[in-house]
């Protein structure tokens, strides 16, 4: 099998958040002590992926670079790709085609937060599967909100249905997806929705009719936030915070599953742990060399 590679959806216009978006990316807004892009970014490298290309706004690519570079300060390798419009999150797949050269994938959506016990392990088993595609449904209290996962007595998907009136479960469709090589040529046979996007969901039918698409479902112990809406991205930063303060652990820190996956060595961390000298994102990627 091929090595699987990441792409981040971070381009979209953000107009929920506005004013605050008519001047910054929403996926560079603070969730607490850290850009939003950082969180998406940790669970595909937690997924063990380190090439990842990042879509964005022709406008906002440069912001971006300057943030993430090329990602060897993780020994990760990032591509710079470019959404010209936000046509679908199905486009993902077309803008990212040449990049991905036939390899499975995972692709995240920049706004999505995520944050479990066992996560690494449910990645671990989606990236395992190298034909056919893997969604994550999460369990929520308004699914007539989201794109909603239909499933048999066995788990199995039978169907994903987009803001239904009725769900046929709780489970929604999160912003990460685990697809084979064979999405972007999937995402090409995607005609425009009613909205004129080119669907995520569309796609995922198309392996569906193959019965090739499975669902691994985030349980009790999971949080998958949302940060769209003023409400909610105040809620996502302050959930950070409460959960970092009470166990003096960071979530959402590439220094530390860099160096824990041994892609970066001593030196690398004692740099970016002096770069931050003065908060206590450096003091904890400092203790990261204590061993603490
Ligand atoms: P949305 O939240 O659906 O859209 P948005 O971010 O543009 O915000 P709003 O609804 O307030 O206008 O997008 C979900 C994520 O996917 C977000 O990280 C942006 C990204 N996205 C793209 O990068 N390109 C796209 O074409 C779309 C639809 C979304």
């Amino acid at each position: 099998m091929r090595t699987r590679k990441g792409l981040i959806l971070a381009g979209g216009t953000g107009s929920r958040l506005y004013p605050i978006t008519m001047g910054l990316s929403k996926q560079l807004m603070p969730i607490y002590d850290k850009p939003m892009i950082y969180y998406p970014l940790s669970v595909l490298m937690l997924a063990g992926i380190r090439e990842i290309g990042i879509i964005t706004t022709p406008e906002d690519q440069a912001q971006f670079r300057h943030l993430l570079g090329d990602g060897s300060q993780w020994g990760l390798s990032i591509a710079w790709l470019v959404q010209p419009r936000p046509e679908g999150l199905a486009q993902a797949y077309l803008v990212g085609e040449d990049f991905l050269d036939g390899a499975p994938s995972a692709m995240v959506l920049g706004d999505n937060i995520f944050f479990g016990h066992g996560l690494p392990e449910l990645l671990a088993r989606a990236g395992a599967r190298d034909a056919g595609g893997t969604v994550f449904g999460y369990r929520v209290a308004d699914p007539e909100r989201y794109g909603v996962v239909a499933m048999d007595g066995a788990g199995r998907v039978t169907g994903i249905v987009e803001k239904p009136d009725r769900p046929p479960s709780n489970y929604a469709v999160t912003g990460l997806y685990f697809l084979d090589g064979t999405a972007p040529e999937r995402a090409r046979a995607v005609t425009p929705s009613a909205r004129g996007e080119l669907e995520i969901t569309t796609l995922l039918e198309s392996y569906l009719a193959d019965g090739t698409l499975n669902v691994e479902r985030m349980g009790r112990g999971f949080a998958w936030l949302d940060t769209g809406t003023h409400g909610s991205l105040l809620d996502a930063g302050n959930f950070v915070r409460t959960l970092q303060s009470r166990q003096g652990m960071q979530t959402g820190c590439p220094e530390e599953i860099a160096y824990d996956a041994g892609w970066i060595d001593r030196a690398a961390l004692r740099a970016r742990a002096e770069m931050f000298a003065k908060n206590a994102y450096g003091t904890y990627l400092a203790g990261l060399l204590d061993g603490s």
